[in-house]
């Protein structure tokens, strides 16, 4: 194994914390399908696809650093938010939540002088930024649209899909 016991821990509770993450947006999608806000619920399966991807991409690097991959409970995320601000403020918590654990990893890698997690780590360190921003960017639009939400889903339907 090219890594510690104490990183490949750590590593394996981060695919853990990915897969919650894209639970929690799934339900939050699932939560905006309900209410018929079909750009919202778009946008969060779409968020929860991408932590999917993060999960997938933790679990590659275990397995390329011959390190042993060990899948644990997800968490179960709430069915149901009393208003689609609560939803997307959940959302922004969580990633700030996310990006702590990343920066815990990175910390740990950098003491044990792992260049090779290093540098893996270097993409989510950059992915959080953009992660927090764009959901902190949408808590920002919901709070100003209140209960107009036809016009948060018109913000959300101009971001298009760069993503
Ligand atoms: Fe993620
Ligand atoms: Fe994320």
């Amino acid at each position: 194994m090219l890594i510690s016991d104490a990183m490949n821990a750590k590593l394996n509770e981060q695919i853990t914390h990915e897969f919650h993450s894209s639970h929690i947006y799934l339900a939050i999608a699932c939560q905006f399908e309900r209410q018929a806000l079909k750009m919202l619920a778009g946008w969060f399966k779409l968020q929860a696809r991408e932590e999917l991807s993060h999960a997938y991409k933790f679990i590659d690097y275990v397995n390329a650093q011959q390190g042993v991959v060990h899948l644990k409970a997800i968490p179960e995320p709430p069915a149901e938010y009393a208003s689609p601000a609560d939803a997307i403020k959940a959302a922004v918590e969580h990633e700030k939540k996310i990006t702590k654990c990343i920066h815990e990893l990175m910390a740990l890698a950098e003491k044990e002088h792992d260049f090779a997690t290093r540098e893996f780590l270097g993409w989510f360190v950059k992915e959080q930024v953009e992660e927090v921003e764009s959901v902190t960017h949408l808590y920002e639009v919901a709070n100003m649209a209140g209960k107009n939400l036809l016009q948060l889903e018109a913000y959300v339907a101009q971001l298009g899909r760069k993503d």
